[in-house]
């Protein structure tokens, strides 16, 4: 163990869906730590710009084009971060989308693209990366993000998501007790809703009902929606060896919304 246990210095990340909101967060925070990032998008536009943010803070970054719905795309991703980079010891699988509808209308081709960018992108990415870090013997981490939508459901159309994210959490899980041998750890970080620039489209959104912000802010007793800023200590905790024991969990980052009760408050007089 380094003296600074939160040090990542030497180690090389590969972060999906980097070009923008808390991917890009998470990036800058694991180089601002010491880590050298291999950043994946569909958006080349928003790599170039976290790319760009990873070298200001003086580590080597690395924009791969890369659409994870795509197992060849993937495949591209570890072999450019191999030729590049060199190595893989962080890996955080944060593309996830939504398809929201009531679930009596919900359409294949959508349900199949949530799961095909979330949970089967993230063991395609969690498999090339083990393998990796069970052949370099130096151990590794894995970070899922996940969602509350995994634990407690939403309700108003958010089936496939609140599906998705579950077996990402079970994904999780299963993966830490099959790689705990390996010395690689699996985890997950399970947000509220987060301010991202995603999230704001939908706030900003004819489909978007105002009402919803004060029904957000009801289950969250921190009485705020979460910033991606907020989703870096935790990823750089849980990719360090800070977190050398601490493997399958499932961490909300939410403002305690986990922790209330559906028919409690956090407001009373
Ligand atoms: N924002 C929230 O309220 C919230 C809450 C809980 C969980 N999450 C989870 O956090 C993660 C990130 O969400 P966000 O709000 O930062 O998203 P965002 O939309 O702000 O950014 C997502 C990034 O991923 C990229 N991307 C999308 N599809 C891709 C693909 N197929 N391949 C590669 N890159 C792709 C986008 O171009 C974008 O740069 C998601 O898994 C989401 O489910 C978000």
């Amino acid at each position: 163990m380094t003296a600074d246990p939160f040090a990542l210095t030497g180690r090389v990340a590969v972060v999906t869906g980097a070009g923008a909101g808390i991917g890009r967060a998470i990036a800058r925070g694991l180089a601002r730590h010491g880590a050298d990032v291999a950043a994946c998008d569909i958006d080349e536009g928003g790599l170039s710009a976290t790319v760009a943010q990873i070298e200001a803070l003086g580590r080597r970054g690395l924009g791969v084009r890369c659409d994870v719905g795509q197992a060849a795309e993937i495949a591209r991703l570890f072999a450019e971060t191999d030729r590049v980079l060199g190595r893989v010891d962080i890996l955080i699988n944060n593309v996830g989308h939504t398809a929201r509808s009531a679930p009596e209308h919900q359409r294949l081709e959508d349900w199949n693209a949530v799961l095909a960018t979330g949970v089967t992108a993230s063991f395609l990415c969690a498999q090339e990366a083990g393998r990796r870090m069970i052949a370099a013997g130096r151990g590794g981490s894995i970070v899922n993000i996940s969602s509350i939508a995994g634990v407690l459901a939403l309700g108003r159309g958010n089936l496939v998501h609140s599906v998705n994210k579950g077996a990402l959490n079970q994904f999780t899980r299963e993966l830490a007790v099959e790689w705990a041998k390996h010395r690689i750890r699996v985890n997950a970080i399970l947000p509220c809703q987060v301010l991202t620039e995603g999230f704001q489209t939908w706030l900003d959104s004819p489909g978007f009902d105002p009402a919803l912000m004060a029904r957000f802010l009801t289950g969250i007793p921190m009485n705020r929606l979460a910033v991606a800023e907020d989703m870096v200590g935790p990823a750089v905790f849980l990719a360090s060896d800070a977190a050398a024991m601490v493997t399958g969990t499932l961490l909300p980052v939410d403002g305690g919304n986990l922790a209330l009760n559906a028919g409690g408050s956090h407001t009373w007089t």
